[in-house]
């Protein structure tokens, strides 16, 4: 549906330049919510620009829907837009126009006929919940409604794609899980790919397919969310899985066993699916006769998989807790034997 080749975006001031976006490749499959995660000044909303061509590549070619946005004119250029809707964090609503008005504005701008334009601002305002709200100005509406109203104003037109940048950042936790509640709604009745970016993990593991990682204009790392947050390979994804498990460095001077004679051995285990309810710990370390301690465990569901991550100390002799592992590596979805503590 999306695809950027070899993307470089520099901006030039004077005799200086800088490459805010260093030769991406990605490509966002129909249908699916695709998430971009990273620091700010990464140059998130830079790449979601290029997509609707509000800034042009440096180099390199993006297409869109089986079209080269570069070679395209600006009659057909306009025509794509229209099947590209967007919002923002501060939503961006016309603060004179009502909610109705700020929607049918959208309809007017893509040159809708008239006669069409109530029906389908009554329906997108029903779709989003906010049909009572339809006389109202947006400084009387909170954050999270102002933000339904820009959804419907971004879903005037039909379009395929939508590209969120930020849209939850300006609102509180609750909210912002009932605006992405809304977004995956939406997404499965009408089919959409949307592109969601975000500094917040939060955000991208709740309702995205896959997620690439952005730092300092360079893709890291494009994965599935799951296999991100288990297997995560950058050093800047390994970050972000660790502290969204909440499963953080062990302080330097974590326990260690008195009795020098016994070994102790620090792991990462990730519990997937159904082995998140099977005393798997335990029935491996009962069998090599090594005890365990768990420091940190935290346990939550994401893309519809249970997911538990825990530190452990294995506590034997060293064949025993050898074998602990190897035989927990058959059992689990991923272990990780810690050198840090
Ligand atoms: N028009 C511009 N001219 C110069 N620098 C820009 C321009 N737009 C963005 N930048 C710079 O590009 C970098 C990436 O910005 P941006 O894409 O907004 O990052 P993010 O959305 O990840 O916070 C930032 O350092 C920003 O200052
Ligand atoms: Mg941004």
């Amino acid at each position: 549906m999306i695809a950027l080749d070899n993307i470089d975006k520099t901006y030039y001031h004077g005799t200086s330049s800088k490459r805010f976006l260093k030769s991406i490749n990605l490509k966002i499959k129909p249908g699916e919510i695709f998430g971009i995660i990273g620091p700010s000044g990464a140059g998130k909303s830079t790449l979601l620009r290029l997509i609707n061509r509000l800034e042009q590549e440096s180099s390199g070619s993006i297409t869109v829907d089986g079209q080269k946005l570069a070679t395209l004119n600006p009659h057909d250029l306009a025509k794509l837009r229209t099947k590209i809707g967007m919002i923002f964090q501060h939503f961006n609503l016309l603060e004179s126009k009502t909610v109705q008005e700020n929607v049918a504005l959208a309809l007017r701008i893509a040159k809708t006929p008239s006669s069409k334009i109530a029906p389908k601002v009554q329906s997108l305002l029903k779709m989003v919940a906010l049909w009572h709200k339809r006389a109202d100005y947006p400084h009387s509406l909170s954050g999270g409604q102002q933000q339904r109203v820009a959804i419907a104003r971004a879903l005037a037109t039909d379009p395929k794609i939508l590209l969120c940048d930020e849209a939850t950042s300006a609102l509180d936790p609750q909210t912002s899980e009932s605006i992405l509640a809304l977004l995956k709604k939406i997404q499965q009745e009408l089919g959409l790919t949307i592109v969601l970016i975000s500094h917040q993990m939060q955000v991208i593991k709740s309702i995205c397919d896959r997620v690439g990682v952005i730092e300092e204009g360079q893709l890291l790392e494009v994965a599935p969310i799951l296999d991100l947050i288990t297997a995560p390979k950058s050093s800047a994804a390994k970050a972000l899985s660790a502290a969204t498990m909440h499963i953080n460095r062990l302080p330097h001077d974590a326990l260690k066993p008195k009795n020098s004679s016994i070994s102790s051995t620090y792991i990462r285990c990730v519990f997937q699916g159904d082995a998140v309810n099977e005393p798997i710990l335990s029935r491996v370390c009962d069998r090599h006769k090594v005890r365990f301690n768990i420091l940190e465990a935290h346990i939550e569901t994401i893309a519809q998989t249970t997911l538990g991550v825990s530190i452990c100390q294995l506590i034997g002799h060293d064949q025993q807790i050898k074998d602990t592992i190897s035989n927990l590596k058959k059992n689990l979805s991923a272990i990780e034997v810690l050198d840090y503590v």
